[in-house]
């Protein structure tokens, strides 16, 4: 037998899904996530308990930094009835360079499914290649799809549909202005993209996208025109802080404040997926005014994930 062989997993009935990216799911299932985070959540409030985890283990690995993505993952397996194990690379043998693809091997192993926080998009895709078990992206430098699915969840919560909407990005090409794309791809919405100039989206990146899909202004304020949902994140992401300070020089007119909002659509929603950092990316006032749902949008990590595990263990229920 092949070492190659000996990888394969015990069961083999059905091929393993994994969430690497927002558009590993189709059209359909990304829509029954939706749904059955909006069923899930209902149990959650009326303090009903849902356990189709029991008996399964999650482990999450952390190469990042994180609040939301851990603390929904540990109580969302928690509340689901199974069990978490808490690695990083600082206290696992990774942070003394043990291959991504053997500690993939042998976690796997172990466990019913994988998060990992890491890097390079090509770094989750080496260990989803070994793993015998789902993985599921907690972010990568290229995409944030598990924050894309609590944030169109709470925008259907709010709107009911996105479908035909204009969502506007405010900010750097990062993983989630990436993830919002293929997210306007899948649902049929718009996606208005304003970042200054060198933070823009690469071409590279956006082959066989449709026309349609997303729009690009060098002007924020006409990227905010008409918008139903408008959203930003930190001018520096993980992995590049040494740039910050040219980041905030550069990014210094991209602030969502109360001049953009009153461009956007009377009723428009502001996001954001944390932390924030008010007075640069965003205003105070806008964050904490009446048209922000960054709270929401955080606790529905927790029910947009605990679809998400259910879906990727148990299929469509
Ligand atoms: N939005 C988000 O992923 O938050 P954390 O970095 O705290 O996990
Ligand atoms: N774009 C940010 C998101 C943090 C949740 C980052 O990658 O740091």
């Amino acid at each position: 037998m092949t070492l190659q062989q000996s990888d394969t997993p015990l069961t083999t009935s059905k091929p393993i899904r994994h969430f690497l990216q927002l558009a590993d799911l189709s059209r359909d299932e990304l829509e029954h996530v939706l749904e059955r985070a909006r069923i899930i959540k209902d149990k959650f409030k009326r303090y009903e308990p849902y356990r189709p985890l029991d008996d399964m283990t999650l482990a999450m690995v952390f190469e990042k930094a994180s609040t939301r993505t851990r603390v929904s993952f540990e109580a969302g397996m928690y509340q689901m009835g199974g069990a978490v194990i808490h690695l990083t690379t600082s206290d696992s043998q990774l942070g003394r360079s043990e291959p991504i693809e053997d500690t993939a091997r042998v976690v796997s192993r172990m466990v019913d499914i994988i998060m990992i926080r890491t890097f390079e998009q090509t770094r989750i895709e080496a260990f989803s290649k070994y793993s015998r078990v789902p993985v599921i992206n907690g972010l990568t430098n290229e995409y944030h799809p598990c924050q894309i699915l609590a944030d169109v969840f709470t925008f259907l919560e709010h709107r009911q549909s996105i479908q035909g909407k204009v969502v506007t990005w405010i900010g750097d090409a990062n993983n989630m202005a990436y993830t919002w794309i293929q997210a306007a791809q899948l649902l049929g919405f718009t996606l208005h993209f304003s970042a200054p100039k060198g933070y823009q989206l690469d071409p590279g990146r956006l082959q066989g996208i449709p026309a349609g899909v997303y729009r690009s202004f060098d002007d924020p304020i006409a990227a905010c025109e008409g918008a139903h949902l408008i959203t930003t994140d930190v001018w520096t992401s993980m992995g590049y802080e040494a740039e910050n300070e040219v980041r905030k020089q550069a990014f210094q007119h991209w602030c969502v404040d109360q001049r953009m909002m009153a461009c956007a659509s009377p009723d428009a929603l502001f996001m954001h997926c944390l932390p924030a950092h008010r007075g640069e990316e965003v205003s105070a006032d806008v964050i904490d005014g009446p048209q922000s749902v960054v709270w929401e949008e955080a606790e529905n990590r927790l029910h947009a994930q605990k679809a998400l595990m259910e879906f990727l263990l148990l299929g469509k229920v």
